[in-house]
Protein backbone atom coordinates (compact mmCIF):
# COMPACT_ATOMS: atom_id res chain seq x y z
CA UNK A 1 0.00 0.00 0.00
CA UNK A 2 0.90 3.93 -0.89
CA UNK A 3 -0.04 6.88 1.76
CA UNK A 4 -0.16 10.17 1.15
CA UNK A 5 1.80 12.73 3.43
CA UNK A 6 0.53 13.68 6.29
CA UNK A 7 1.69 15.98 9.27
CA UNK A 8 1.12 15.71 12.84
CA UNK A 9 1.73 18.59 15.77
CA UNK A 10 1.33 18.00 19.42
CA UNK A 11 0.95 20.35 22.01
CA UNK A 12 4.63 21.07 22.72
CA UNK A 13 4.90 21.90 19.18
CA UNK A 14 6.84 18.74 18.24
CA UNK A 15 6.06 18.28 14.12
CA UNK A 16 6.16 14.93 12.97
CA UNK A 17 5.85 13.92 8.86
CA UNK A 18 4.72 10.47 7.80
CA UNK A 19 4.64 9.61 4.33
CA UNK A 20 5.99 6.53 1.97
CA UNK A 21 9.67 5.40 1.67
CA UNK A 22 11.07 6.72 -1.21
CA UNK A 23 13.21 4.35 -3.38
CA UNK A 24 16.14 6.22 -3.42
CA UNK A 25 15.97 6.36 0.46
CA UNK A 26 16.67 2.52 0.77
CA UNK A 27 20.73 3.11 2.04
CA UNK A 28 19.27 4.68 5.11
CA UNK A 29 17.03 1.76 5.22
CA UNK A 30 19.90 -0.63 4.88
CA UNK A 31 22.34 1.19 7.40
CA UNK A 32 20.12 0.89 10.23
CA UNK A 33 19.36 -2.59 9.57
CA UNK A 34 23.20 -3.23 9.43
CA UNK A 35 23.59 -1.79 12.73
CA UNK A 36 23.18 -2.75 16.69
CA UNK A 37 22.28 0.62 17.50
CA UNK A 38 18.99 0.54 15.02
CA UNK A 39 17.94 -3.03 15.13
CA UNK A 40 18.72 -3.24 19.00
CA UNK A 41 15.40 -4.41 20.31
CA UNK A 42 14.03 -6.03 17.34
CA UNK A 43 14.64 -9.29 18.91
CA UNK A 44 16.61 -11.25 15.92
CA UNK A 45 20.14 -9.30 15.94
CA UNK A 46 21.28 -7.25 13.14
CA UNK A 47 19.59 -7.92 9.66
CA UNK A 48 22.08 -6.95 7.52
CA UNK A 49 20.25 -6.22 4.38
CA UNK A 50 21.79 -4.93 1.36
CA UNK A 51 20.33 -1.34 -0.48
CA UNK A 52 18.89 -3.79 -3.13
CA UNK A 53 17.41 -5.78 -0.63
CA UNK A 54 15.65 -2.83 0.75
CA UNK A 55 14.69 -1.52 -2.88
CA UNK A 56 12.68 -4.56 -2.97
CA UNK A 57 10.96 -4.24 0.45
CA UNK A 58 10.11 -0.62 -0.81
CA UNK A 59 8.38 -2.00 -3.87
CA UNK A 60 6.72 -4.79 -2.08
CA UNK A 61 5.35 -2.82 0.39
CA UNK A 62 4.15 -0.62 -2.50
CA UNK A 63 2.34 -3.07 -3.80
CA UNK A 64 1.38 -5.18 -1.22
CA UNK A 65 -2.70 -4.94 0.21
CA UNK A 66 -2.31 -6.31 3.24
CA UNK A 67 0.87 -4.90 4.68
CA UNK A 68 2.02 -1.28 4.98
CA UNK A 69 5.62 0.84 5.57
CA UNK A 70 5.67 4.44 6.46
CA UNK A 71 8.31 6.66 6.77
CA UNK A 72 8.47 8.67 9.89
CA UNK A 73 10.52 12.30 8.74
CA UNK A 74 11.75 14.59 11.56
CA UNK A 75 12.99 18.14 10.55
CA UNK A 76 13.67 17.23 6.79
CA UNK A 77 14.87 14.22 7.44
CA UNK A 78 13.90 10.15 7.53
CA UNK A 79 14.22 9.01 11.30
CA UNK A 80 12.37 6.06 11.45
CA UNK A 81 9.68 3.58 9.72
CA UNK A 82 6.77 1.82 11.15
CA UNK A 83 5.09 -1.24 9.41
CA UNK A 84 1.98 -3.32 9.96
CA UNK A 85 0.54 -6.36 8.05
CA UNK A 86 -2.39 -8.34 8.54
CA UNK A 87 -1.51 -11.40 11.06
CA UNK A 88 -4.75 -13.46 11.37
CA UNK A 89 -7.92 -12.25 9.99
CA UNK A 90 -8.46 -8.37 10.60
CA UNK A 91 -5.86 -8.67 12.93
CA UNK A 92 -2.73 -6.55 12.50
CA UNK A 93 1.12 -6.92 14.05
CA UNK A 94 2.67 -3.65 14.24
CA UNK A 95 6.25 -2.24 14.70
CA UNK A 96 8.06 0.42 14.72
CA UNK A 97 11.40 1.81 14.53
CA UNK A 98 13.92 5.01 14.86
CA UNK A 99 17.09 4.34 13.70
CA UNK A 100 19.49 6.21 15.35
CA UNK A 101 19.65 6.53 19.08
CA UNK A 102 19.90 10.29 19.05
CA UNK A 103 15.72 10.47 18.08
CA UNK A 104 14.67 8.53 20.36
CA UNK A 105 13.04 9.93 23.89
CA UNK A 106 11.92 13.09 22.36
CA UNK A 107 8.25 12.15 21.81
CA UNK A 108 8.47 11.34 18.28
CA UNK A 109 7.45 7.36 18.85
CA UNK A 110 4.35 8.07 20.74
CA UNK A 111 3.43 10.52 17.56
CA UNK A 112 4.27 7.83 15.07
CA UNK A 113 2.15 5.15 17.25
CA UNK A 114 -0.89 7.35 18.03
CA UNK A 115 -0.79 8.11 14.02
CA UNK A 116 -0.39 4.23 13.62
CA UNK A 117 -3.38 3.75 15.03
CA UNK A 118 -5.51 6.54 13.35
CA UNK A 119 -4.56 5.84 9.96
CA UNK A 120 -4.95 1.56 10.56
CA UNK A 121 -8.43 2.17 12.06
CA UNK A 122 -9.88 4.85 10.10
CA UNK A 123 -7.81 5.41 6.60
CA UNK A 124 -7.58 1.81 5.32
CA UNK A 125 -9.67 0.84 2.81
CA UNK A 126 -10.25 -3.13 5.06
CA UNK A 127 -11.84 -3.39 8.48
CA UNK A 128 -8.89 -3.95 11.29
CA UNK A 129 -10.37 -5.19 14.70
CA UNK A 130 -7.17 -4.82 16.65
CA UNK A 131 -3.37 -4.15 16.86
CA UNK A 132 -0.75 -6.10 18.12
CA UNK A 133 2.87 -5.57 19.14
CA UNK A 134 5.39 -7.50 20.50
CA UNK A 135 8.15 -5.77 22.68
CA UNK A 136 11.11 -7.51 24.64
CA UNK A 137 10.65 -7.95 28.09
CA UNK A 138 12.35 -10.43 30.45
CA UNK A 139 11.94 -9.46 34.21
CA UNK A 140 14.39 -12.11 35.14
CA UNK A 141 17.12 -11.06 33.12
CA UNK A 142 15.99 -6.97 33.46
CA UNK A 143 16.09 -6.91 29.82
CA UNK A 144 12.57 -4.52 29.41
CA UNK A 145 12.58 -2.49 26.21
CA UNK A 146 10.43 0.80 28.14
CA UNK A 147 10.66 3.22 25.26
CA UNK A 148 8.50 1.10 22.94
CA UNK A 149 6.27 0.04 26.15
CA UNK A 150 5.55 3.53 27.36
CA UNK A 151 4.98 4.91 23.56
CA UNK A 152 2.60 1.63 22.96
CA UNK A 153 0.95 2.17 26.58
CA UNK A 154 0.32 5.88 25.85
CA UNK A 155 -1.15 5.12 22.80
CA UNK A 156 -3.79 2.78 24.74
CA UNK A 157 -2.12 -0.82 23.57
CA UNK A 158 -2.36 -3.30 26.67
CA UNK A 159 -0.44 -5.98 27.81
CA UNK A 160 -2.21 -9.17 27.44
CA UNK A 161 0.27 -11.90 27.92
CA UNK A 162 3.90 -13.11 28.13
CA UNK A 163 6.09 -16.14 25.84
CA UNK A 164 9.10 -17.41 27.03
CA UNK A 165 12.37 -17.57 26.19
CA UNK A 166 10.58 -16.06 22.14
CA UNK A 167 13.39 -13.61 20.79
CA UNK A 168 17.35 -13.63 20.56
CA UNK A 169 19.01 -10.21 22.26
CA UNK A 170 22.62 -10.07 23.56
CA UNK A 171 23.28 -13.75 23.08
CA UNK A 172 20.28 -15.23 25.07
CA UNK A 173 16.86 -16.30 24.33
CA UNK A 174 14.47 -13.56 26.09
CA UNK A 175 10.74 -13.15 26.64
CA UNK A 176 8.55 -10.96 25.38
CA UNK A 177 5.34 -8.89 26.42
CA UNK A 178 2.22 -9.20 23.91
CA UNK A 179 -0.01 -5.81 23.49
CA UNK A 180 -3.09 -5.19 22.30
CA UNK A 181 -4.90 -2.44 20.94
CA UNK A 182 -8.85 -2.64 20.00
CA UNK A 183 -10.92 -0.65 17.87
CA UNK A 184 -13.52 0.95 19.33
CA UNK A 185 -15.90 0.45 16.36
CA UNK A 186 -16.18 -2.90 15.94
CA UNK A 187 -14.73 -4.35 19.71
CA UNK A 188 -17.44 -6.02 22.25
CA UNK A 189 -16.34 -3.64 24.91
CA UNK A 190 -18.33 -6.07 27.49
CA UNK A 191 -16.80 -9.26 26.53
CA UNK A 192 -13.24 -7.63 27.24
CA UNK A 193 -11.49 -7.87 30.88
CA UNK A 194 -11.62 -4.98 33.23
CA UNK A 195 -7.76 -4.35 32.78
CA UNK A 196 -8.81 -3.96 29.01
CA UNK A 197 -12.02 -1.68 29.14
CA UNK A 198 -10.45 1.78 29.58
CA UNK A 199 -8.26 1.17 26.75
CA UNK A 200 -11.03 1.45 24.45
CA UNK A 201 -12.39 4.98 25.46
CA UNK A 202 -9.02 6.60 25.34
CA UNK A 203 -8.73 4.80 22.17
CA UNK A 204 -11.10 6.85 20.95
CA UNK A 205 -10.08 10.08 22.61
CA UNK A 206 -6.88 9.59 20.57
CA UNK A 207 -8.69 9.09 17.41
CA UNK A 208 -10.46 12.61 17.61
CA UNK A 209 -7.04 13.74 19.29
CA UNK A 210 -5.11 12.85 15.96
CA UNK A 211 -8.18 13.72 13.55
CA UNK A 212 -7.95 17.07 14.84
CA UNK A 213 -5.05 17.77 14.78
CA UNK A 214 -3.86 15.92 11.11
CA UNK A 215 -2.82 17.82 8.65
CA UNK A 216 -2.78 16.52 4.95
CA UNK A 217 0.05 18.22 2.91
C1 LIG B 1 10.37 2.36 20.54
C2 LIG B 1 10.55 3.72 19.90
C3 LIG B 1 9.91 3.71 18.51
C4 LIG B 1 9.84 4.77 20.78
O1 LIG B 1 10.01 6.04 20.20
P1 LIG B 1 10.58 7.27 21.06
O2 LIG B 1 10.48 8.48 20.22
O3 LIG B 1 11.91 6.93 21.59
O4 LIG B 1 9.50 7.32 22.21
P2 LIG B 1 9.02 8.63 22.99
O5 LIG B 1 10.10 9.65 23.00
O6 LIG B 1 7.71 9.03 22.43
O7 LIG B 1 8.88 8.09 24.46
C5 LIG B 1 7.75 7.41 24.96
C6 LIG B 1 7.93 7.26 26.44
O8 LIG B 1 8.97 6.34 26.70
C7 LIG B 1 9.98 6.93 27.49
N1 LIG B 1 11.23 6.37 26.99
C8 LIG B 1 11.75 6.51 25.76
N2 LIG B 1 12.90 5.82 25.67
C9 LIG B 1 13.09 5.27 26.90
C10 LIG B 1 14.09 4.43 27.45
N3 LIG B 1 15.14 4.04 26.71
N4 LIG B 1 13.96 4.05 28.75
C11 LIG B 1 12.90 4.43 29.48
N5 LIG B 1 11.90 5.21 29.03
C12 LIG B 1 12.01 5.62 27.75
C13 LIG B 1 9.84 8.42 27.25
O9 LIG B 1 10.37 9.15 28.32
C14 LIG B 1 8.34 8.55 27.15
O10 LIG B 1 7.76 8.48 28.41
P3 LIG B 1 6.84 9.68 28.96
O11 LIG B 1 5.74 9.84 27.99
O12 LIG B 1 6.40 9.18 30.30
O13 LIG B 1 7.72 10.85 29.00
C15 LIG B 1 12.06 4.12 19.76
O14 LIG B 1 12.61 4.30 21.03
C16 LIG B 1 12.87 3.07 19.01
O15 LIG B 1 12.93 3.08 17.80
N6 LIG B 1 13.54 2.16 19.76
C17 LIG B 1 14.36 1.12 19.13
C18 LIG B 1 13.59 0.13 18.28
C19 LIG B 1 12.44 -0.48 19.07
O16 LIG B 1 12.54 -0.73 20.25
N7 LIG B 1 11.35 -0.72 18.36
C20 LIG B 1 10.16 -1.33 18.94
C21 LIG B 1 10.28 -2.80 18.94
S1 LIG B 1 8.91 -3.50 19.78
Amino acid sequence: MQTKTYQLTNEAGLEVTFRDIRIEEAPILASWMRSTEGTQFLGQGAFCQSQESEVEWIQKKYKSTDSIMIGVESEGNLVGTWGAHEEHYARWGTGSMLGNKEVRGKGIGSLAHMFRTWYLFTQVPMPIFCLESTVLWDNNLKIQNWGSYKALYKSRYRNVGYSQQKYHFDGKWIDCMHLECHNPKFVDVNRLPEELKEGVEITIQILNWVSERIERV
